[in-house]
C-alpha cells in the first residue's frame, strides 16, 4: 500500500485514551450482538491469512489471533496500535483507500465500523474482491443511517436524531456517505460476490429492552453514544460551518440531555 498522510477520518476526538476505551466498549457491544462470536462467516479451512481493515485498537484482531493461533492475521489502520506481541498478528499503518499490494490473497477480510473513514466504497469493495479470490469471505459490520426508533419518533421531536441528520450532511460535504451500509449488498452483487447475506441487528439506546442481552447492549450503546457525542459531536457538525459553534454546542447539549433520560 502507498503510505500517505490522511485527513479523511473525522471521528477521532481530541482525547485519544477515551477513544480507545470507547472502541473497546463498542467491541463488547458487537460481541453481545453476535452472541459471543467474533464473526459470522464460515472461516475458510486453508492457510490463507485474515485481514482486518481499519483495526482501531486491534482488539478484534488480537482476539482472533489468540483464538486461531495457526492463522496469520494482518490488521491495518491509519493509526495502528504498536506491536501486537503475538507471533501470528501484524499491525500495519496504511490507508484502506490506497491501492493494496498484498503478496497473498486472504481467506477472510473483516471491516467493522468504517463508514466515517471511507470515501470510495465501490473501490474498497473491489479491492476486497480482488484480494479474496478464490473463495474467500468478507464480513462488514456497521451502523445504518438514519437511526431508527421502534416508535417511529420523528426528527423534529428528538435532538439526537436531529444531530444524526446534521452530522450526515457534514459528512456528505466531506465526501462520506453515512448511508453506505445500506448500499453494500447491491454493490457486492455488482462486483460478483456470491452467497451474500445481510443481517440487521437492533441496538436499543438505554436499559429499556426486555431481554437481558438487549438490556446490556442498550446500557453499553448508550455509554458509547454519549462518549462519542461528548468527544466528537460538536466538531463533526461545525465542519464547513453548517452550524455555528454555539448552535452546535446547544444541539450536542440537548442531544446529550435526551440521552440521559433514555
Ligand atoms: C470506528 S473505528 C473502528 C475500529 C475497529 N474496526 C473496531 O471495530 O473496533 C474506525 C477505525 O477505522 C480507521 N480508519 C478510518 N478510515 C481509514 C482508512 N481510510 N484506512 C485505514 N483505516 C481507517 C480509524 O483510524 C479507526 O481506527
Amino acid at each position: 500500500m502507498d503510505n500517505k498522510t490522511i485527513d479523511g477520518y473525522m471521528m477521532v476526538g481530541s482525547d485519544e485514551i477515551r477513544e480507545q476505551d470507547r472502541l473497546d466498549l463498542q467491541h463488547q457491544v458487537w460481541l453481545l450482538t453476535l452472541q459471543g462470536s467474533l464473526f459470522s462467516v464460515p472461516l475458510p479451512d486453508d492457510d490463507r491469512p485474515i485481514l482486518d481493515i481499519g483495526c482501531g485498537t486491534g482488539t478484534w484482531a488480537s482476539a482472533m489471533a489468540r483464538k486461531f493461533p495457526y492463522k496469520d492475521i494482518i490488521a491495518f489502520d491509519l493509526t495502528p496500535p504498536s506491536a501486537s506481541g503475538l507471533s501470528n498478528l501484524s499491525f500495519l499503518k496504511a490507508n484502506a483507500e490506497d491501492t493494496w499490494r498484498f503478496e497473498k490473497s486472504f481467506g477472510f477480510i473483516h471491516g467493522r465500523m468504517l463508514t466515517s473513514g471511507i470515501h470510495d466504497w465501490p473501490r474498497l469493495l473491489h479491492q476486497c474482491f480482488e484480494n479474496l479470490k478464490p473463495g474467500g469471505w468478507l464480513e462488514l459490520l456497521d451502523i445504518c443511517h438514519p437511526f431508527n426508533t421502534i416508535s417511529n419518533i420523528k426528527e423534529e421531536s428528538s435532538e439526537f436524531l436531529r444531530w444524526g441528520h446534521v452530522a450526515e450532511r457534514c459528512w456528505f460535504h466531506n465526501g462520506l456517505d453515512y448511508r453506505a451500509t445500506n448500499k453494500h449488498t447491491a454493490r457486492l452483487e455488482a462486483l460478483g460476490f456470491v452467497d451474500i447475506q445481510e443481517t440487521e441487528h437492533q441496538w436499543p439506546l438505554g436499559p429499556w429492552a426486555d431481554s437481558d442481552i438487549d438490556e446490556q447492549i442498550g446500557i453499553l450503546t448508550l455509554r458509547n453514544f454519549v462518549t462519542f457525542l461528548r468527544m466528537a459531536g460538536k466538531d463533526i457538525i461545525t465542519k464547513d460551518s453548517i452550524l455555528s459553534d454555539q448552535e452546535a454546542q446547544n444541539l450536542v447539549n440537548t442531544a446529550l440531555e435526551e440521552q440521559r433520560m433514555a
